[in-house]
């Protein structure tokens, strides 16, 4: 798009000198996240304040240029991609977790702060924040926020919007708004908090999260299993939750990405359809009780090689098969799409048998891997788009498993977010009604639909 030269030079004035790009050398760092699609911004500004930030939205409001918000990029619905130009609002400079209340059991942090610096600033004083995507090295806590991201200890501790008590953030027209705060309870007015953590960057910027969080759980015990059959794991999962034990995480891989991960981390795992990988934490007599339980649904379900990691050195090996699944996958090359479908968690291990006979017959490549205590599934199509017939077939493939997945009760997204990515999906999950009404509320936030545009409604490709 076309902005302005004297606006160009009142958002240098505000970001100031060096805070401020539009050469496309700079450009080209920004425009791309883990869906490796690509949209050019006009501009970059990394503030250092809310302040800075009002300022700029203001500008832009009066001027009709949109904002997209980005934290680090790791996304894999195309959240922080700018899909119509304009400026991006990156939180490289904001990354100060600015209080640590040990008392109260809360923090309060910039969006620009990195998940691992964070986890382990709080790590340092028994302090426990359970969310930590598997892009924890480089995505945000703003990233995450606006994502609503989960990972793999759900199963026990839910996902980041319970986590969150309150929050700063900026809307397009420039105004500072402030939600929640550091109370465990609060119930006045309408939870604008919760409405924002999810929004994908679509009704305000944030510019601060006061996070709730844990005292940090004394032990935790990791097993690992493999499955001839990956139905079996339906069983597996109920028989966990039958002997009255809370897994803080239940993972599981099919065949196709230990394959990944074996050539991707150079390792030899053991011949098999599925690995479940399953965590306890807690009180350590507790924890290793349920240890032993495990192992036992671990043979009474029929798995053929499983183990209780000796110590945290090996848990943490078991943890980097599972945590390497999307770079291994990746490193597949090939062109991928990427669906984060939900689905009840009983029914999991049925579809993905499913999604492995739709990949037979499409002729596609299919790999599968995710959180099934969650009955959360990532699914990766690995084709050719040089290929015609490839490209068509993939796509009609992925369309099915969005389809597969609503049948059974499903979700488009468990944690990756719609974006642009599940957006042309919206209405097999969503009535006319319930799209009307999410409408309405981004005009609420942003009547003249600047911020973050083409996100989760419409989004056509050619954008
Ligand atoms: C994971 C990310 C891709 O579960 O969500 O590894
Ligand atoms: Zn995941």
């Amino acid at each position: 798009m076309v902005i302005k030269s004297e606006v160009l030079q009142k958002l240098k004035n505000i970001a100031g000198d060096g805070n401020f790009f539009t050469d496309k050398e700079t450009l080209q760092h920004f425009n791309y996240d883990a869906t490796e699609r690509r949209y050019m911004p006009d501009v970059v500004v990394t503030p250092k304040s809310t302040e800075e930030i009002s300022k700029i939205m203001e500008l832009c409001y009066q001027e009709n240029i949109p904002i997209t918000p980005q934290g680090g990029k790791t996304g894999l619905s195309g959240g922080c991609l700018p899909v119509k130009g304009g400026v991006i609002i990156s939180f490289k400079n904001m990354k100060n977790i600015l209080e640590i209340d040990d008392k109260n059991y809360t923090a309060t942090v910039e969006p620009g702060v990195v998940a691992a610096d964070f986890q382990k600033a709080i790590r340092d004083k028994g302090l426990f924040f359970p969310p930590d995507p598997s892009s924890t090295v480089e995505s945000t806590l703003g990233g995450n926020v606006a994502e609503n991201a989960g990972y793999t200890r759900a199963v026990k501790y839910g996902v980041t919007k319970d986590y969150i008590l309150g929050l700063e953030a900026v809307l397009p027209n420039g105004k500072v708004i402030h939600l929640g705060g550091k109370n465990i309870k609060d119930v006045t007015g309408y939870d604008l908090v919760r409405l924002l953590v999810g929004s994908e960057g679509t009704l305000a910027v944030i510019t601060k999260i006061i996070v709730k969080l844990l005292p940090l759980p004394e032990s935790r015990r990791t097993l690992i299993g493999y499955f001839d059959d990956m139905t079996i794991g339906a069983d597996f999962v109920v028989e966990i939750f039958k002997s009255g034990i809370i897994p803080t995480a239940i993972e599981f891989m099919d065949r196709m990405t230990m394959k990944a991960v074996e050539s991707y981390l150079n390792v030899e795992l053991p011949e098999a359809e599925a690995m479940i990988l399953v965590e306890v934490d807690g009180n350590k007599f507790a924890v290793d009780d349920e240890a032993e339980k495990i192992l036992k649904i671990y043979e009474k379900t029929g798995a053929k090689d499983f183990r209780l990691a000796i110590d945290q050195k090996e848990a943490d090996k078991f943890w980097i098969i599972r945590r390497e699944s999307l770079p291994s996958l990746k490193a597949k090359g090939g062109d991928q799409l990427e669906a984060d479908i939900v689905v009840p968690r009983y029914f999991l291990p049925a579809y993905v048998k499913n999604i492995h006979k739709l990949a037979d017959e499409y002729k596609c490549q299919v790999a599968a891997y995710g959180h099934a205590g969650d009955g959360n599934l990532h699914i990766t199509i690995i084709y050719h788009k040089s290929s015609f017939q490839d490209l068509v077939n993939a796509n009609e493939l992925f369309a099915r498993f969005y389809e597969e997945a609503i049948k059974l009760g499903g979700s488009l997204s468990g944690e990756h977010g719609i974006g642009i990515t599940a957006a042309p999906y919206l209405k097999m999950q969503l009535g006319e009604t319930e799209i009307e009404l999410l409408r309405s509320i981004k005009k609420a936030f942003d009547p003249k639909g600047l911020l973050n545009p083409g996100k989760i409604f419409d989004f056509k490709d050619e954008e």
